[in-house]
């Protein structure tokens, strides 16, 4: 059997396989990416009109809870503070947070309900780079970062204190919610801090400046059950490759560990009003599908408008989504990669004594799966569970006017109909004889 990973403390994760990502903050007033104030070099003072206008009164995360679940998705992570500083939640130890908006409420609180409610694990990510706090020295990934009075800030920048700011904040998040299932920092650059468009190279920063170790030690005594990313320059519970999907198992040494793929709908994460460069929902559900074929999760990101909502175009591919899930899901939820090597353009996951054929393209009739003869019980279309034809095509048979030559030994020939189902990607379920033979 392929090797497979879990997290010993939250089994649920590689059970689950399939997220929602969250991206909402001031930046989507800008409507222009996440990393608005960074790009366009917005001071902090310039940036404080979308603070001064953040009002989401159609905010509702039942409804944000409803479309995940409607999609497939078994838990949700959303941003409590990106790198722009804002919090979403009512800390004491900042006033730059949702409280003191036009909006005046904390917004973390309706956040976890809804999604307990809908049987929906708790995520949150949280932002180590802070482009709004006075003790967060700037460098090269830093909004302010060509400011030719950078090195003299810098000198007035008391690290120390961006570091109790950063575990207080993470104390609070930990202990006022009740059980928090997940947690994503973002992120460390140990080895280079960037250059300043002067030519000035940065210090990167990484475990030492967010007193990784402790911050670590602190999170799992206050929530045992949770499960960290790898974000903080240290080993987490899981690895998170971004906007790409893996080739293959992800790998630490030689040790395979759980991952996870984040990926976005357009490019953007925060709402970006003018990108049109979706993805095509049935390109999203082979991401699904690639990835855990692989033995990986996928956190699939929406950036709601400033107004709360997730907009028309991503709940459109979310619904595309889940009606593929609501037929398929079981050769998603809990399944893993399998040992056995698929024909080009079908990836298998396996959960138990079944083994799923995905076929990202549709052949004429003739499916042959190497090393498979002799070990299926029974093969049916997962969309309508309509039987499909087996045989073993006799190694050396020679190739009729109308008969197919032999497959290799060992291999075995499904006949599918002609007509492609009309699913975004057709799944072949294989009833194996004995889960043993998986070895
Ligand atoms: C990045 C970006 C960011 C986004 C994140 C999601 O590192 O800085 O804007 O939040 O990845 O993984």
């Amino acid at each position: 059997m392929a090797d497979q990973v879990h997290i010993d403390h939250a089994p649920w994760f590689t059970e689950a396989r399939f997220g929602m990502f969250v991206h909402w903050g001031l930046y989507s007033l800008a409507a222009r990416h996440e990393w608005v104030m960074f790009r366009e070099e917005i001071p902090v003072d310039t940036y404080r009109r979308y603070f001064e206008h953040f009002d989401p009164d159609l905010y509702d995360p039942k409804e944000w809870a409803a479309a995940a679940k409607n999609a497939g998705m078994k838990y949700v992570v959303l941003t409590t503070k990106h790198h722009d500083g804002f919090c979403l939640w009512d800390s004491a130890l900042t006033d730059y947070k949702a409280t003191n908006t036009p909006y005046g409420k904390d917004l973390l609180t309706p956040y976890v309900e809804a999604l307990r409610e809908a049987g929906l694990k708790v995520g949150f990510y949280h932002s180590v780079i802070d482009w709004h706090h006075p003790d967060f020295a700037i460098d090269g990934n830093h909004a302010d970062r060509n400011n030719p009075d950078a090195d003299a800030i810098n000198e007035g920048r008391d690290g120390a204190r961006y570091r109790d700011y950063l575990h207080g904040q993470v104390r609070e998040l930990l202990s006022n919610y009740g059980q928090i299932d997940y947690l994503f920092f973002d992120f460390s650059y140990p080895n280079e801090g960037g250059t300043a468009s002067a030519g000035t190279r940065f210090p990167g920063k990484g475990r030492a400046d967010w007193g990784s170790e402790e911050l670590m030690a602190m999170i799992r005594e206050l929530q045992p059950g949770i499960v960290v990313n790898d974000r903080l320059d240290i080993p987490g519970d899981f690895v998170t490759p971004e906007q790409y999907q893996p080739a293959g198992a992800m790998v630490s040494g030689d040790k395979l560990v759980p991952w996870e793929a984040c990926q976005t709908l357009n490019g953007s994460w925060g709402y970006d009003r003018d990108n049109l460069d979706y993805k095509a929902p049935d390109l999203l559900v082979r991401m699904l599908i690639d990835g855990v074929s692989k033995g990986g999760n996928l956190l699939l990101n929406v950036g709601p408008t400033a107004r709360g909502e997730i907009d028309a175009r991503a709940k459109d591919s979310l619904a595309d989504m889940g009606e593929w899930m609501r037929v398929h899901a079981r050769s998603i939820y809990g399944a893993e990669a399998s040992a056995y090597t698929p024909p080009s353009d079908v990836r298998y996951t396996r959960r138990g004594n079944r083994l799923y054929a995905h076929l990202f393209a549709w052949p004429f009739q003739f499916l042959h799966l190497p090393g498979l003869a002799g070990k299926v019980r029974y093969a049916q279309l997962l969309n309508d569970a309509s039987e499909v034809a087996m045989m073993v095509l006799a190694e050396g048979q020679e190739a009729g006017h109308m008969t197919p030559a032999g497959q290799e030994a060992g291999t075995l020939t499904l006949k599918l109909p002609v007509q492609r189902p009309t699913v975004m990607v057709p799944v072949v379920e294989l009833f194996l004889n004995d889960e043993s033979e998986l070895a």
